[in-house]
């Protein structure tokens, strides 16, 4: 199948993938089951289309694209710091920056981790839990405080009909377009090789696509934000 021809610039794109854990003690995190492999496509997909790509990804055993420039993190608050600061140094530049967030980020940590690997005896039954910070809400609020404007692109990993949630999020984040999938749907969401969603952007309007492979989706994704950019 021929690829599209680009119908803008080239664009920097920094893209999150795959679960974070948050670790209890040494040897006890809570997590998720995401594999990076939705994110590490997009990544792959902008790459391939001339794009420059920074790869933010939490822990996942997949090889890095060709042409994607990757930080490996753990935490939340490690990928926060990992995004604010590769989107200062593309921010920089003249390219227009898109940040597109795959990553199924922990919303909670617990709020002491242990130097050391607790006694089964030591745990207690009931484990206390913070708010991690939200990283998509982060970056388009300081990039509203700043006036610079890289384009937001979030998911949505719902169970049921994702999209009117998704508009929800896409209206409250102020994003460009949300990827909603139903993560509890044959072949769709985490771990699987494809995917089925629904690309909803904030004027309302949305666009349910069949179930296709995880690259195809992320193709379509990159061409979207090209579109978008354009
Ligand atoms: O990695 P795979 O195995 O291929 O699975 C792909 C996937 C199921 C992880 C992917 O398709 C997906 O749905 N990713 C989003 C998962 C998620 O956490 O969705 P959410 O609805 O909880 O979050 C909404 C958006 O906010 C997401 O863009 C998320 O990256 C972002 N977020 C969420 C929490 C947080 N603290 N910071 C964030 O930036």
């Amino acid at each position: 199948m021929r690829t599209p021809r680009r119908s803008t610039a080239p664009l920097a794109f920094v893209v999150t993938a795959g679960p974070t854990r948050e670790f209890i003690d040494p040897v006890r995190f809570l997590s998720n089951p995401s594999t990076g492999r939705m994110g590490f496509e997009v990544a792959r997909a902008a790459a391939s289309r001339g794009h420059r790509v920074a790869l933010v990804a939490g822990p996942v055993s997949l090889k890095t694209p060709k042409g994607v420039a990757r930080v490996d993190v753990v935490s939340a608050r490690d990928m926060l710091a990992a995004v604010l600061s590769r989107l200062d140094d593309l921010g920089r530049g003249p390219v227009r920056v898109v940040f597109v967030a795959t990553a199924a980020v922990a919303d909670w940590r617990p709020a002491e981790c242990a130097a050391v690997k607790l006694k089964k005896g030591a745990m207690r039954p009931v484990l206390k839990l913070v708010r991690n910070p939200d990283i998509l809400k982060t970056v388009a609020e300081r990039r509203a405080a700043e006036g610079a404007a890289p384009l937001l692109v979030g998911f949505a990993a719902e169970t049921g009909d994702p999209v009117a949630e998704a508009l929800r999020k896409c209206r409250e984040k102020n994003l460009a377009m949300v990827v909603a999938n139903d993560v509890t749907e044959p072949g769709a969401g985490f771990g699987t090789p494809t995917n089925r969603a629904a690309l909803v952007r904030r004027d309302g309007s949305v666009r349910r696509l069949p179930l296709m492979s995880k690259a195809a989706l992320a193709r379509r994704i990159v061409r979207e934000c090209e579109d978008l950019c354009s």
